[in-house]
């Protein structure tokens, strides 16, 4: 009797999924759903570095937090979005991947608003046209086939509102009673409209002209001195280290300088904006997490000025630390430093007197105040482990390669350096974490309401 033939099946053989030539009339295949994915995937990129760029461009400290939250959810799309690319065939999105040059060249004239105004009508032209690029993908999906893909679009779906009618109204009368003002800002709009032409596929039609830049001297993003609320009066760094050190704030002498400590975070906030739009080609979990960090500060600062204000505080009774603009020229040093320091010294310390204050507000009944205590605290674990992950890293970028131990070193003596203390007592308590923390920060009044 003849053996029954082999039947062979390759199962690593998936090269055929790849040939992006070999059509189906004009039905999706898979590797087309990961290649609209992917256009999509780096604009939503483009638009967090934008929301996040301009945040220190804004004055208005609510709107700071806006900015922030918008450009975190810009980078939870990009998770839903990458886990459905890397499921597909076609190629993958890997560490090394960035911006396509005909992206990025688009968002780097377009961020260059000359004004807020004219930023906010950016952001909303191309966020409005985003979800209309989503629209038009959405609708060619199989809802068996590509469910999974349906599925990441119901999450990234639910944001459209929120984020395509940030600040309408401000829009729609921007410059109503300045007609000069007026006519720059549709002259810019105009711009925008056409360069998202151009980018969505516009180039390629017969014809087409890319617009020509307006004349303008742009407001954002990453200014070199960041737009500054008045009503977060700054502290005077001359007389003070840091402006929990400043005894005039009315809570310097009671626990519940806990609380304007959580809501000065605004600054550390501002200032891992200027990081995350500032260092380039990073892997871009790198960008999720800063993303994720960015926007935690913003909530502990929200949260402190909610309670301060419960408290019957006014913003204005308080000095306020200034952030710090991180500028190309100071990029190559401080931008490793101060997140070195801000993950590996600030963060850690602050464990120490926020889990004494848990127990310090109880005592005084105020619950709420105990509870953020602990949130931040879970929140701080997170930014630690964040800061253990890319510190290393990031000096690395900078041409500057150490290990992560040594960067925990590092950022320990600088920080103490800067802090006036001698090399002698620096090393004398450089190994043991507690007494290092004492020497680092404030310690609070406990024992007072
Ligand atoms: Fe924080
Ligand atoms: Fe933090």
């Amino acid at each position: 009797m003849a053996k029954p033939k082999a039947i062979v099946v390759d199962v690593n053989d998936l090269g055929f999924l790849d040939n992006e030539n070999d059509r189906t009339g004009s039905f999706v295949r898979p590797v087309d759903t990961a290649n609209m994915l992917k256009d999509i995937y780096w604009i939503e990129f483009e638009l967090s570095r934008m929301t996040m760029g301009w945040m220190s461009a804004a004055a208005d400290w609510g709107l700071k937090g806006e900015l922030v939250r918008m450009a975190y959810l810009h980078t939870e799309h990009m998770k839903h979005l990458r886990e459905r690319i890397n499921e597909l065939p076609g190629a993958a999105l890997s560490d090394r991947s960035w911006t396509p040059n005909e992206v990025s060249n688009v968002f780097a004239s377009i961020v260059l608003a000359p004004a807020f105004l004219e930023f906010a009508a950016t952001y909303r032209i191309f966020v409005n046209k985003l979800y209309d690029k989503y629209d038009r993908m959405v609708e060619k999906l199989d809802p068996i086939l590509d469910a999974p893909t349906l599925d990441k679009w119901r999450a990234i779906e639910m944001d459209r509102t929120q984020l395509s009618t940030w600040l309408s109204n401000e829009i729609r009368f921007a410059y109503v009673d300045d007609s000069e003002g007026r006519a720059r800002f549709e002259t810019w709009c105009r711009f925008v409209k056409r360069m998202w032409d151009g980018l969505d596929g516009g180039d390629r039609l017969e014809g087409f002209a890319w617009p020509e830049m307006p004349a303008v001297t742009p407001a954002g993003p990453v200014p070199v001195v960041p737009a500054h609320d008045p009503n977060y009066p700054h502290v005077d760094l001359t007389k003070y280290k840091s402006a929990m050190f400043d005894p005039a704030s009315p809570t310097y002498d009671s626990v519940k300088h806990m609380v304007f400590i959580n809501a000065s975070e605004m600054s550390a906030s501002e200032s891992l904006t200027y990081l995350y739009y500032g260092i380039q080609k990073m892997p871009m979990d790198f960008y999720h997490d800063i993303a994720r960090h960015t926007w935690d500060e913003i909530r502990h600062s929200q949260m402190g000025v909610r309670r301060l204000k419960q408290m019957g505080y006014d913003t204005r009774d308080f000095s306020w630390h200034p952030s710090t603009a991180l500028t190309p020229d100071n990029l190559e040093r401080t931008f490793p430093e101060f997140y070195s320091s801000l993950t590996m010294v600030m963060e850690p310390c602050s464990f120490i007197k926020k889990r004494k204050s848990i127990e310090a507000f109880k005592q005084f009944g105020d619950y709420l105040s105990s509870l953020q205590s602990e949130y931040d605290i879970a929140d701080e674990r997170l930014h630690v482990n964040f800061g253990k992950k890319w510190g290393a890293k990031l000096f690395e970028q900078m041409n500057d390669f150490v290990t992560a131990n040594s960067v925990a070193e590092k950022a320990k003596q600088l920080h103490l350096r800067k802090m006036g203390y001698t090399e002698e007592e620096i090393n004398s308590v450089l190994g043991s974490f507690p007494e290092f923390c004492g020497f680092a920060t404030l310690d609070l009044t406990y024992d007072r309401y």
